[in-house]
């Protein structure tokens, strides 16, 4: 798969983001080692730290069934800037595949970094 069929995967899934509160939609696509590709979007909450980010949600639907060996994430949302994942999101995925590529979107553009550049010295015990 390219980079832009994942991005427009993501795209995708931002259509279904729940936000009634920022009205920022994010879309994420994940593709793992054997090539399946998990989507999620963020949902939000009216107590507003329980809202669950785009990235997160293809994270969890894909450690629910099975899959851990992330190796490329598109992360999409339609803002001015790229939309990087935030620092909680980079956390929870590094968990797994520090090593992978992220590529940060917005509309026809996209950067790609190494999720240990964004995200060097990550915590653990
Ligand atoms: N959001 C994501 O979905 N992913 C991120 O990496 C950062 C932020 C969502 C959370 C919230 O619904 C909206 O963007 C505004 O913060």
């Amino acid at each position: 798969m390219t980079d832009k069929q994942l991005i427009d995967l993501a795209v995708e899934a931002s259509k279904n983001a729940y936000v009634p509160y920022s009205h920022f939609a994010v879309g994420a696509a994940l593709e793992c080692a054997d090539g399946t590709v998990f989507t999620g979007c963020n949902v939000e909450n009216a107590a507003l730290g329980s809202t669950i980010c785009a990235e997160r949600t293809a994270a969890c639907k894909a450690i629910s069934e099975g899959h851990r060996d992330f190796v490329r994430i598109a992360v999409y949302g339609d803002g001015e800037g790229y939309c990087y994942p935030c620092g909680a999101c980079r956390q929870f995925l590094a968990e797994f595949a520090p090593e992978m590529e992220v590529l940060s979107a917005k509309a026809g553009r996209y950067v790609s970094n190494k999720l240990s550049e964004l995200m060097p010295y990550t915590f653990n015990f």
